[in-house]
């Protein structure tokens, strides 16, 4: 049996049309508590973190369309299971010191984490200076 390039064609986009009736959770619970956080410092973070690292994703056209999406929301699944702006008070983060150093370490990793993310939408990218606010911010806690 020979395949055609255009049997092969049709049937990659039955599977592409298939694939979009794969349920995916792309959901946004409720924010438990909001990390109460200096202006500047919030706006920074919601900015770059908020859509993996909060409650409050902006679900792109993206997060709509397989297999992009399965990406999408596995990603922020597993973003929000590491760290969850929306369910974390200042205290959490003071007090382990685990959280300050992790934070650290990605806040000057720049773009290497998550460098997908960062190239599709590079609007989001911290700026020199908000990634100096922040480090000055987290390196209060850090002991
Ligand atoms: C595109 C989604 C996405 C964005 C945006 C994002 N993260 Fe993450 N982050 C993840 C995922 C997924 C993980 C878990 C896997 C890993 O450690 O890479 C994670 C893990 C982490 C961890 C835990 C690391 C560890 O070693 O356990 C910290 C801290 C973190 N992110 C901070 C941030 C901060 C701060 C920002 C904003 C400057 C940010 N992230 C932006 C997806 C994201």
């Amino acid at each position: 049996m020979t395949f055609s390039f255009k049997s092969i064609a049709s049937w990659s986009l039955v599977v592409l049309i298939l694939m979009q009736f794969v349920p995916l959770k792309r959901i946004n619970p409720p924010v438990i508590s909001d990390i109460q956080l200096p202006g500047f410092i919030k706006s920074s973070l919601k900015k770059a973190c908020y859509d993996c690292h909060s409650n409050e994703t902006r679900w792109d056209t993206i997060a709509y369309i397989a297999p992009a999406s399965w990406l999408v929301s596995n990603t922020v699944a597993s973003g929000r299971n590491a760290l969850n702006f929306s369910e974390l008070k200042i205290q959490d983060i003071a007090n382990k010191q685990q959280n300050t150093t992790k934070i650290q370490k990605v806040i000057s990793e720049g773009s290497a984490h998550q460098q997908l993310y960062y190239l599709w939408k590079p609007e989001t990218c911290l700026t020199d200076k908000e990634r100096k606010a922040l480090v000055q911010w987290i390196n209060q806690y850090v002991q």
